[in-house]
């Protein structure tokens, strides 16, 4: 039996594509692998707050060593990386705000970073040298866009600082098989839209 979470970052709702894809990929999941449990993380509509600087001063330093103010500051933040460690496949449905990622996904994401939870220095201190400490997790990253064209080598590519983001920073915290999806055209609608609809929920509902 595995365990998936599925993190949700439009800030819209019934409109949301990338909340269908999330959906059209839980149908999917769920109808092959029926023993599989599915839970759900909010960041878009719920707000995730930012880090500050209790945060920031409990997070680097021994447990025993922070004050109550850092401990309080981080108890959302240590529940969402034990949500994480729990779990075996995440799914991120997230729109390309402003070419990058919803605020919430990024104080998301600010949450999780966590030193010697989530990531690691490999020699113990500062060396530029990132060990990931989600080890044998897998990631699904659906992506809803209103342009297209944002491929490495494509016209928009170097204006895509949402999927390239998120393999990056996942794969910090470890995460190295990873499966991107994107709708886009969004914006265009019409035919041209309705093709990339047909072709993505085709391909996200025969996902094995
Ligand atoms: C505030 C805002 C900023 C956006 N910025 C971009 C952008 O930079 N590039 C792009 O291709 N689409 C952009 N879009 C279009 C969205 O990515 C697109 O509408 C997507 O489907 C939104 O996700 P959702 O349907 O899950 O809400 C933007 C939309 C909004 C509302």
């Amino acid at each position: 039996m595995k365990k998936v979470l599925i993190i949700n970052a439009s800030v819209r709702n019934e409109r949301s594509y990338s909340r269908k894809l999330s959906q059209l990929f839980v149908d999917n999941w769920k109808s092959k692998y029926p023993q599989d449990m599915v839970s759900y993380r909010e960041v878009g509509t719920d707000i995730i707050p930012g880090i500050d600087e209790s945060w920031i001063a409990g997070a680097f330093i021994k447990p025993a060593d922070r004050s109550e103010a850092s401990e309080r500051a981080l108890s959302l933040s240590n529940e969402l990386v034990n949500e994480l460690k729990e779990h075996d496949i995440y799914v991120i449905a997230t729109p390309m705000y402003n070419w990058s990622i919803p605020s919430g996904l990024k104080a998301y994401i600010d949450q999780i970073m966590r030193f010697n939870k989530t990531w690691k220095f490999r020699s113990g201190v500062p060396d530029g040298d990132y060990v990931g400490l989600l080890e044998n997790k897998k990631m699904f990253i659906l992506s809803s866009r209103g342009d297209t064209g944002y491929g490495e080598n494509e016209k928009n590519g170097h204006m895509n600082f949402q999927t390239t983001y998120l393999k990056f920073i996942f794969g910090i915290m470890g995460i190295e098989d990873m499966t991107i999806f994107s709708l886009d055209n969004e914006e265009f609608g019409g035919e041209i839209f309705e093709k990339s609809k047909n072709e993505i929920f085709e391909t996200i509902s025969s996902i094995e």
